[in-house]
């Protein structure tokens, strides 16, 4: 375990992003946004920034990274659930997904796959690639929405609806969920406590479908699954595209 969570170290560099009070990081969002910066930069090029106008989100995203329970739950964020991350074409949806995994890897973390990936492989290898997802890992299903149908020697298949659809029947089946209303909160604190793979099999995603493009594209019950699944959260319809 990395016994300082609060000070992210880039090379020789070290960025202090809170501190820790009585063995719990208390984390300073000014701090953060100077680290989210220049890992920015680092990862995406000099052009990036932490966009004004995006700052309530990525506000929101932190929260959730961190995993702040109290600050999540005063903004209507279920930590137990994924994100479902909407919004226009080249607003940073992809990029923010990317970035937050360095925020606080203990708390937060998943492999992040284009859903094209997925189908291509789907169309190569068959159903066997639908097994794949149906574990407890943590995955970033990226771009839902854009990726083709499946064709598995001319069969045809919805493989992120197909997915989706065993993802939510793995994360109905997690414990915390299922008894999450009667549990006390020494319980809740020990399962928090479990190695993150034990504990989630959470999903998350990046569309610039909304709600029901997702229903015309994937079926009713898938979207009628999202809400339980996911807290959606959307950049504004007006977000400007980022691509130079
Ligand atoms: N905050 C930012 N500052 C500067 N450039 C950015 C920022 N966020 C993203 N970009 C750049 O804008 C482009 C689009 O970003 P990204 O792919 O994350 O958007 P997206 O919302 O996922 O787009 P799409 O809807 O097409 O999937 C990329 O080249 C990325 O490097
Ligand atoms: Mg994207």
């Amino acid at each position: 375990m990395n016994p300082t969570p609060h000070i992210k170290t880039e090379g020789t560099s070290k960025f202090q992003i809170g501190e820790i009070i009585d063995n719990t990081v208390h984390y300073d969002f000014e701090k953060i946004k100077t680290y989210l910066n220049i890992k920015g930069h680092m990862l995406f090029g000099k052009n990036f920034r932490i966009y004004k106008e995006d700052e309530p989100l990525i506000f929101k995203l932190c929260c959730y990274f961190i995993q702040d329970h109290y600050s999540c739950a005063q903004m209507g964020i279920d930590t137990n659930k994924g994100l479902l991350l909407s919004g226009p074409v080249g607003c940073g949806k992809t990029s923010l997904m990317k970035l937050l995994l360095h925020l606080a890897p203990h708390k937060t973390n998943y492999e992040l796959i284009p859903t094209r990936n997925i189908v291509f492989n789907f169309n190569t290898s068959g159903y066997e690639v639908l097994d794949k997802y149906n574990d407890t890992k943590n995955y970033c299903f990226d771009d839902l929405g854009i990726e083709p149908m499946g064709s598995h020697y001319a069969k045809e298949c919805n493989v992120m609806g197909e997915i989706l659809l065993s993802r939510y029947d793995l994360f109905m089946r997690h414990p915390q969920i299922i008894e999450n209303r009667s549990l006390s909160e020494v319980e809740v604190k020990a399962i928090n406590q479990q190695p993150i793979t034990n504990n989630h099999s959470k999903t998350h995603i990046t569309t610039n479908l909304n709600a029901q493009e997702i229903e015309k594209r994937y079926g009713s019950r898938v979207r009628s699954r999202l809400r339980a699944m996911f807290n959606l959260i959307s950049f504004d319809q007006k977000a400007i595209d980022k691509r130079m």
